[in-house]
């Protein structure tokens, strides 16, 4: 499963990429609104420090407009996925951009129905919100079993990129569901880390080395 990082945040994908964990990285509005930076510049930096797709997001609501924007934002690096809503127009747009071979990213996915127009559009990845999901009462996780099934079904193409991801349940759960992607703050991939028996387990050997009286080199 590749791992991208949901934030626009640029020295915490540094971070986590020189430890390999970095397949590639997903923005919307709301974190470049975070980051108090300038949209471009920021996508452009993001694209110079993984090879891997980076999503930037229209915010047009119509077709036109969003083809536009795609053109501008696709203009900053090959890397570059053009992030649309799941909305008819946004499905076009889809369309459109991925018969021209760039990549599309179509977000806010909340029922298996809207993965499967997804699909029929052409796009690179479709982006369940699975925390959302969860948050009004339904099982975010059931949504990825039922996208993965419907494609293994039909052999689509489309990568399921499990997005708006809130804990390590949700990534276990996306890689045993067999989720081509997930995307998660950077917190939670460093939460991934962590066990109390690891840290327990350090400081144990460190223990023992000490009365041993070496040292190494
Ligand atoms: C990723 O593409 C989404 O924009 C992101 O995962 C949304 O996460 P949130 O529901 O925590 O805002």
């Amino acid at each position: 499963m590749k791992f991208f990082v949901d934030t626009a945040d640029t020295a915490e994908i540094r971070e986590l990429a020189e430890s390999g964990l970095v397949d590639g990285v997903t923005t919307n509005p709301s974190l470049i609104h975070k980051s108090g930076r300038e949209f471009l510049e920021v996508v452009e930096e993001i694209c110079g420090i993984t090879d891997g797709p980076v999503s930037a997001e229209v915010v047009a609501l119509d077709h036109e407009t969003m083809m536009k924007e795609a053109e501008v934002l696709r203009k900053i690096a090959d890397n570059v996925a053009i992030k649309v809503p799941l909305t008819i127009d946004g499905l076009k747009t889809c369309k459109a951009l991925t018969d021209d071979g760039t990549m599309v990213n179509v977000t806010l996915c909340f029922s298996a129905n809207q993965a499967l127009l997804a699909a029929k559009a052409g796009a690179s990845f479709i982006s369940p919100f699975v925390g959302r999901h969860d948050d009004i009462g339904f099982d975010g996780m059931q949504l990825i079993s039922d996208i993965r099934l419907i494609y293994d079904n039909y052999d689509f193409d489309t990568e399921i990129l499990v997005a708006s991801v809130r804990h390590p349940v949700h990534v276990l759960e996306s890689a045993r569901i067999g989720a081509d992607v997930m995307t998660a703050p950077p917190k939670v991939i460093r939460q991934l880390v962590n066990h109390p028996l690891t840290d327990k387990g350090i400081e144990g050997f460190l223990a023992d080395w000490k009365k041993t009286g070496q040292t190494i080199g």
